[in-house]
C-alpha cells in the first residue's frame, strides 16, 4: 500500500500517519485513535478498523488475534433523536425505516 493511502476515510488519516504513531509506540487501535482521531468519524471505525489492524500487524508482527478490538460507544447504529426522547424500547433500525414507508395498493409510494 502507498504511504499516502487514506486508511480512515472519515477523518482523512493516511497510512503514513498511522505508521508514524506505531513507530512511536502505539500498539492498539485505541492508542492510534487517541493520537490521530482515526476511528472517530461518523462510521465509528467500521471501515478503518481492519486496515489499522493490518498496519499494526505489518509494522509490529503482532498476530491479528492479539490486537485488541477498539472500544465502542452507544449507539452502535444511528437512531432517531425521537426514539431516544421517547425512551422507546421497541427500536430497531429496520423498523424505523419501514415506519416511514407508505404503501398504496401494496406498492411503495
Ligand atoms: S473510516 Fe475511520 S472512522 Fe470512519
Amino acid at each position: 500500500m502507498d504511504k499516502s493511502t487514506i486508511i480512515c476515510r472519515c477523518e482523512e488519516i493516511s497510512l503514513e500517519e498511522i505508521e508514524k504513531v506505531i513507530s512511536n509506540g502505539a500498539r492498539t487501535f485505541d492508542d492510534i485513535k487517541r493520537l490521530t482521531r482515526c476511528g472517530m468519524g461518523p462510521c465509528q471505525s467500521k471501515i478503518c478498523n481492519c486496515l489499522v489492524a493490518a498496519a499494526i500487524n505489518e509494522k509490529t508482527g503482532t498476530p491479528f488475534h492479539e490486537i485488541p478490538l477498539p472500544r465502542m460507544r452507544m449507539p452502535i447504529s444511528p437512531i432517531k433523536l425521537d426514539t431516544l426522547a421517547t425512551n422507546s424500547t421497541t427500536f430497531s433500525s429496520v423498523k424505523s425505516v419501514l415506519d416511514e414507508v407508505e404503501l398504496e395498493d401494496g406498492k411503495v409510494r
